[in-house]
């Protein structure tokens, strides 16, 4: 049972998440639904007792205050299954030929989710090991339906992450600040011109539209006030120096 703290720590982290989105007329807007949803239980706490894992809660990364980048890293929170299956589906590909990488996969929701279907191979980047070794956990005890047994976890800096030829999903749920997103976006614009194919961004819950809007070699699919879908454009039209303003 979540303490009567952790239940304020995670509705003012909400309340603030969605203010900071929708502004508080939008957000006030929202009352009724969560009402509801309240009243018929957390579905992210049956999640999890429905197939023995532990996903639920948010947590601040306190154990990341000595790390250089705790000052950008957003806190854990698991993405809501049905949200994530809605972004998925606006996805329409043969799921085989795809990788999918979670930046900033906590304890690993939505890697779970992913492996509902047959990716070729899924990898969960997280910086903080504690979440991280709670993923692992969940990865092997998970009891739902699994297509993808292929999942691999990497206790690293999302920016030191090596991108590889595969075609692939690259998934954020507001994980980090900008300054980090950027350098991602930087490293993986360079991956693109060394091995073209074609790949996605999943922007879930995004804190900025704009820096991704702004990328050269993101086409918008979609973009709802909870995610924002891109395809990777052509590299034939990409130039070899990122533009001003963006980091490697
Ligand atoms: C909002 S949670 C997302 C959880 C998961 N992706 C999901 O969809 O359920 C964001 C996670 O990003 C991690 N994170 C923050 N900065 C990071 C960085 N620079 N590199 C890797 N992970 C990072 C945080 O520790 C946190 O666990």
């Amino acid at each position: 049972m979540p303490s009567g703290a952790d239940i304020i720590r995670r509705m003012h982290f909400r309340v603030m998440q969605s203010i900071r989105r929708r502004g508080v007329g939008g957000s006030l807007g929202l009352v009724p639904g969560f009402v509801a949803a309240r009243l018929k239980g957390d579905p992210e706490r049956r999640f999890d007792s429905r197939f023995r894992v532990d996903t639920a809660g948010i947590l601040k990364p306190t154990e990341l205050q000595r790390d250089r980048y705790f000052k950008d890293s957003n806190w854990y929170a698991p993405v809501a299954t049905a949200l994530f299956r809605r972004m998925l589906r606006e996805v329409r590909v043969d799921y085989r030929d795809y990788i999918f990488v979670d930046f900033g996969c906590g304890k690993g929701k939505a890697l779970l989710l992913a492996a509902r279907l047959p990716f070729k191979e899924i990898i969960g980047i997280e910086l903080w090991q504690t979440v991280l070794e709670v993923a692992g956990r969940n990865v092997r005890e998970y009891t739902g339906k699994r297509q993808c047994q292929n999942v691999r976890l990497q206790c690293i800096n999302a920016v030191d992450f090596r991108f590889s030829s595969d075609p692939a999903l690259y998934y954020f749920f507001d994980p980090f600040k900008i300054d980090v997103m950027s350098r991602v976006l930087a490293n993986l614009r360079a991956s693109l011109i060394q091995w073209p194919r074609e790949s996605y961004v999943l922007y879930c819950e995004p804190e900025r539209h704009d820096v991704l809007n702004a990328a050269d070699f993101l086409i918008p699919v979609k973009q709802t006030s909870h995610f924002a879908i891109y395809r990777t454009c052509s590299p034939a039209n990409l130039i070899e120096a990122p533009r001003s303003g963006w980091q490697s």
